[in-house]
């Protein structure tokens, strides 16, 4: 089976989850938005915050949305303001996902993300979820991939 990982890292907690899912056979796609995020945190949140609360599809470099060589997709997303980050917005408007077997990896400080989760539920009723809490500070969440 053909698996793919597109991801979105902005500080490499989404970093890891690729290593993990590369060594377990996993093509990856890690997505870059066209304007680079503030540096500081205070003003990533304030910006990718805003972005995301209002469902921002970010655009991205040189994407390749052609899925049609792979049968498993998982999609790597940080939480931002409880929903998914802007570029990966961006990938799901551009990916045609029908068909697939899909499952999202969400990772964020609290390990909750509700409005994320609802919104995938809506458009993908029968994605699979997983939730990890900063792999980079909690390195065993990665056992739940
Ligand atoms: C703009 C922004 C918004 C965030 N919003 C949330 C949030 O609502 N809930 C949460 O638990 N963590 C939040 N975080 C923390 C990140 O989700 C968390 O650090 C994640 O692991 C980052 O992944 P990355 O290192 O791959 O970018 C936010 C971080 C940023 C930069």
């Amino acid at each position: 089976m053909n698996k793919l990982l597109i991801y979105y890292s902005l500080s490499g907690n989404g970093d890891l989850v690729a290593e993990h899912l590369r060594k377990e056979g996993f093509c990856v796609r890690k997505v870059e938005p066209k304007k680079a995020m503030p540096k500081k945190f205070f003003w990533q949140i304030m910006a990718g915050g805003f972005a995301a609360g209002i469902g921002k599809k970010e655009p991205l470099k040189a994407y390749d949305p052609d899925v049609r060589d792979f049968d498993e997709i998982v999609i790597g997303s940080p939480v931002w303001n409880g929903r998914l980050s802007c570029p990966i917005n961006t990938v799901l408007d551009k990916t045609d996902l029908k068909g697939k077997k899909l499952t999202f990896v969400l990772y964020s400080g609290s390990g909750d993300a509700p409005k994320a989760v609802q919104k995938i539920q809506s458009l993908y009723p029968d994605a699979g979820i997983i939730h990890l809490k900063e792999p980079k500070k909690y390195p065993d969440e990665l056992k739940k991939l």
